[in-house]
This record gives structure tokens, C-alpha cells and sequence, in this order.
């Protein structure tokens, strides 16, 4: 079998294969590193930083559903400062892009985190727009298109020549608005899909299962959901590089994300079933492109037919 140059670029940034750990699934990636060297991957979304530590929210907040799992998790993390303190630097010891994800309750929280992180030297910042804004009375930064080019531009203003990625949320009518919104901002990329809002219900007790009443819904089951908002985004935004998520296990999952339009993907809720998922994710897409002929995964980006 041909061996498939696997590189890829990623808004300026090289990695050695398209497949990066999503971010609140890997943590800092200390627990996966002691299974195998995390240089097998080609990036970290690192967990959601903010700019203070936060415990995030009561449990349960984690619940499982068929072919997938629902998590209220509420960006539990150590702070932005204590990430660069003590993350970054053993992070830095293995060969992977190192791309920061932030979340912040006002557009000048995103700014200092992207200023600190630039002058810490990570790869990329992905910015999180799916938190609610305290100014605008808790409405998501992610739903409304004004919001999500504002928190881009101060974050572009901040971020020096580091790039920023805007994680997009699938929690809106039409996609391609924040979208394009978000690239008019001056974003250097996109990622999608976060996750889908969702319940359960513990039919004996009559209470939610989650402590939050709802949660983000990920998994093979949304899988569907984020081939088509990949497809969507990249009709809408060409020439932008799009980060896809959302369900992949195989990779099968990683090669219909590139051809809808994604230049690497991400290994997310199925690193907890098995933490060899984004290695295996990796091998099975490298696989699948050989048996194709092609001779870079890169080939496979957009490379989906019109009927
Ligand atoms: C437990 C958990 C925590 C997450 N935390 C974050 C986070 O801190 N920041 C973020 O942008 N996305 C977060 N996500 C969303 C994932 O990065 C990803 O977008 C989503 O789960 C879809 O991919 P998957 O189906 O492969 O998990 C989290 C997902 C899960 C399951």
C-alpha cells in the first residue's frame, strides 16, 4: 500500500497529521499520555481556559444517551494563568500544535487571555463562543452574528501573529450567518460543530438527570449534524480553513468531515470510550486515503461530488 502524506495546514500552521483532540475531552493531555506519546497526534484543543480558575457545575453532569452522551461540565479549569504556568511548558515537550481554548463573559476577558497566551507562544487560539455574555444579559456570543464579530475582532486585536480559530456553535438557525460574520471579522479559521443542546429525564424520580437540567448532547450521534454544518460553512466561507467535530470514531467519521470541506478534524467524546480513539482515528483515515490513491490526506478536503 502507497504510504499517504498525512501533513496538513491548518491556517498557517503545520500539522504533522489532520487528526487534534477536542477540547474539554483530553484535558491537558496528561492523563492520555500515559497510554501512548502524545506526538502521535497532530494538535490539542486543550480544555476550555478562562480567566480565573472555575470549579464549573454541581454534578451529575455527565449523562449517557444512545450513541452519544450529554455533559454540563461548565468549563472547569485552573485559569489561563496556571494553563502557562504549568500546562504549556510539559505540553511543550512533545511534537504537536498546542491550540488554546478560551471562554470569556465579556469581549476584554477574551482579549487579556489571547494577549497572554500569544506572548506564552501556543500554535493557534480557539475561541469559544458558546458562553453567554454578561453585558448582553447572558445570550450566547455564538447566536447572534454582531456578538460572535465582536468577540472576534477584539481577539484578532489581541492575539498578535498568533492565528485564532472561532469554535462555532450548531446552536442556531442558520450557521453560515455567524459564519460569515465571524470571517468578516477577520477570524483564520473555523471549528465546528460544539455541542447540541439537550435533556433527559429520569422517568421514576421525574427529574432531570443532569443538575443543570440541560446539557451539550456529542457523539456518534451528531455526527450527521456536523457533516452537513461543515458542508455548509464551507460553501459559505471558501478559501477559510474549517477545524471539523462532532461524532467522529472511525475514520470514516474524519474522511466525510474533509470532504465536506474540513482540513483536519477532531477526536472529541470517543477518547472516553477509548483513549486510542484519535490514534486509531488517524491510522483509519490514513488507510482509507491509500486505498483510495491518494497521496495526501490533504487531497480529500472538499473533494465531495455534486449530484
Ligand atoms: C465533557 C465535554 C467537555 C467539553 N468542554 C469543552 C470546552 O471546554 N470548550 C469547547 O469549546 N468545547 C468543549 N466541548 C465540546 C467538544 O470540544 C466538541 O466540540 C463536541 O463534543 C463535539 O465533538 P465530539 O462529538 O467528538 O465530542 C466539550 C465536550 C465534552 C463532551
Amino acid at each position: 500500500m502507497s504510504k499517504v502524506d498525512l501533513s496538513v495546514v491548518l491556517a498557517g500552521v503545520r500539522l504533522k497529521n489532520p487528526i487534534v483532540v477536542a477540547s474539554g475531552t483530553f484535558g491537558f493531555g496528561r492523563e492520555y499520555g500515559q497510554f501512548y506519546d502524545l506526538s502521535e497526534l497532530g494538535g490539542i484543543c486543550c480544555k476550555g481556559l478562562t480567566l480565573h480558575r472555575r470549579e464549573g457545575n454541581p454534578p451529575p453532569r455527565i449523562a449517557e444517551t444512545p450513541m452519544g452522551i450529554l455533559n454540563s461540565v461548565g468549563l472547569q479549569n485552573p485559569g489561563v494563568d496556571a494553563f502557562i504556568e504549568y500546562e504549556l511548558p510539559e505540553l511543550r515537550k512533545h511534537d504537536l500544535a498546542v491550540i488554546a481554548n478560551i471562554s470569556g463573559s465579556t469581549p476584554e476577558e477574551y482579549g487579556i487571555m489571547c494577549e497572554k497566551l500569544s506572548e506564552a507562544g501556543v500554535d493557534m487560539i480557539e475561541v469559544n463562543i458558546s458562553c453567554p455574555n454578561v453585558k448582553a444579559g447572558g445570550l450566547a456570543y455564538g447566536t447572534k452574528p454582531e456578538l460572535a464579530a465582536e468577540v472576534t475582532a477584539v481577539a484578532k486585536a489581541h492575539a498578535g501573529t498568533v492565528p485564532v480559530m472561532v469554535k462555532l456553535s450548531p446552536n442556531v438557525t442558520d450557521i453560515t450567518e455567524i459564519a460569515r460574520a465571524v470571517a468578516d471579522a477577520g477570524a483564520d479559521a473555523l471549528s465546528l460543530i460544539n455541542t447540541l443542546r439537550g435533556m433527559r429525564i429520569d422517568v421514576n424520580t421525574r427529574r432531570p438527570i443532569l443538575k443543570m437540567n440541560t446539557g451539550g448532547l456529542s457523539g456518534p450521534a451528531v455526527l450527521p449534524v456536523a457533516v452537513r454544518m461543515v458542508w455548509e460553512v464551507s460553501c459559505a466561507v471558501p478559501g477559510l480553513p474549517i477545524l471539523g467535530m462532532g461524532g467522529v470514531a472511525k475514520g470514516e467519521d474524519a474522511a466525510q468531515l474533509m470532504l465536506a470541506g474540513a482540513s483536519a478534524v477532531a477526536v472529541g467524546t470517543a477518547c472516553f470510550a477509548d483513549p486510542y480513539a484519535p490514534v486509531k482515528v488517524r491510522d483509519e483515515l490514513a488507510e482509507l486515503a491509500a486505498e483510495q490513491g491518494l497521496a495526501r490526506a490533504a487531497d480529500l478536503t472538499g473533494g465531495v461530488r455534486p449530484w
